[in-house]
């Protein structure tokens, strides 16, 4: 058991949990303004009939929704810009975001920078974020960043080849709400990608160095969910059990991030997200099971640990059950068909000093249990090859 030490909590001040828990909606949203400025992605919320029922629902409440459709994947700063002049053009007082991962960094940024006045990028690449956001909802549709409960943003910035989070404690949503429902729908590659995505943030969360009383047990627990339901998930889309499992492991992991930080996977991961456009997911997926064994000459105990909680090994050696433990990760993440070379999608040594500059800068990196140094990611990004 981790010792007391020193840590700070950052939660949502009220986070929904359950199927049918995205019917709340109205309610919590008029608790915070009456002209709610509302951020999807693609057509699929609209097809699936959720936006309509959703709008519906608001504007039955009383309130004015002003909707900003079309959030990409790894949403680019000039959206943002985009959606913080259809903002205050419109005069809203609060957003909901409704989507994945991406959908709710945008949402959250929108909501955080809506008082600001520099361009976007400006924050990716570093300016201090004043304190005055807007109030925002998040209501996730994936089971992966567990975004809906961070202050944390992800945002790429293309000109200058950066994928960075940009975070202030306004950012953090006064509404979570988690949905199993919601997640019904996703198909299996992407429920693959982002499962292994949220797996990988327990997993880093539980060893980080900023990993605390309050986020291990959360950590633990979400990591043994995914584990356990992640593969039924994928083979069985309709399967209610497993979807609340991973909504609930998703939404533990992001809460434990958000406490303790990540790791070197998150490290490296934006930087090749940045350069090659390659899903978080599967970056995730592709260098989980090197990192783990890069981290676990220092962290064997707590892997071991984990390895016993989650039922894969019986070993009672530390060292044994770790390797266990990280023979385990790697089989599944085969099994959802994502270990490809990484040469597969682009990856040149001419990139190397791009990707190792980013990573060293990352505060993941920095949270990483293992100290990490230039010659490290370079032999991670050998391996992946
Ligand atoms: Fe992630």
């Amino acid at each position: 058991m981790i010792g007391p030490g020193s840590f700070t909590i950052r939660c949502p001040r009220e986070v929904l949990f359950g199927w049918g828990a995205i019917d709340n909606l109205p309610a919590a949203a008029a608790k915070l303004g009456a002209k709610p400025f509302l951020v999807v992605g693609g057509g699929s919320l609209r097809a699936g009939g959720v936006l309509g029922t959703v709008t519906a629902g608001l504007e039955e409440a009383g309130l004015v929704v002003t909707l900003f459709e079309g959030i990409e994947h790894d949403p680019a700063v000039e959206t943002i810009d985009r959606g913080r002049a259809a903002l205050n053009a419109a005069g809203c007082d609060s957003v909901i975001a409704i989507g994945g991962g991406s959908v709710m960094d945008a949402g959250k940024a929108i909501a955080g920078l809506a008082n600001e006045d520099a361009p976007t990028g400006e924050f990716v690449a570093g300016k201090g974020i004043s304190p005055q956001c807007l109030p925002n909802i998040c209501c996730t549709t994936t089971s992966g960043t567990g975004s809906e409960v961070t202050h944390v943003s992800v945002l790429t910035d293309k000109g200058r080849s950066l994928k960075a989070s940009i975070r202030t404690e306004g950012m953090m949503p006064s509404v979570a709400i988690t949905d199993p429902q919601l997640t019904i729908s996703v198909p299996p590659e992407q429920t693959a990608f982002t499962g292994l995505d949220a797996f990988t943030q327990a997993v880093e969360s539980y060893v980080s160095s900023g990993a605390n009383a309050f986020s291990d047990p959360l950590a633990l627990d979400a990591a043994t969910r995914i584990g356990q339901w992640l593969v039924v998930a994928c083979e069985d889309g309709g399967n209610r059990e497993a979807r609340e499992n991973l909504s609930l492991g998703s939404m533990l992991a992001g809460l434990a991030l958000a406490s303790a930080r990540l790791g070197l996977v998150h490290g490296i991961a934006h930087p090749l997200g940045a350069l090659y456009g390659l899903a978080h997911g599967e970056a995730c997926a592709l260098l989980l099971p090197d990192v783990m064994a890069f981290n676990a000459p220092l962290v064997a105990p707590k892997f071991a640990s984990l390895g016993r909680e989650m039922g894969i090994t019986g070993e009672l050696n530390d060292d044994k059950a770790c390797e266990d433990l990280i023979a385990w990760t790697e089989e599944l993440c085969e099994k959802l068909g994502c270990r490809r070379p990484f040469a597969g999608f682009g990856l040149r040594r001419e990139d190397y000093p791009a990707i190792v500059g980013a990573a060293m800068k990352s505060g993941s990196t920095k949270a990483n249990p293992r100290k990490v140094r230039e010659e490290d990611v370079v032999g991670l990004l050998d391996k992946a090859m």
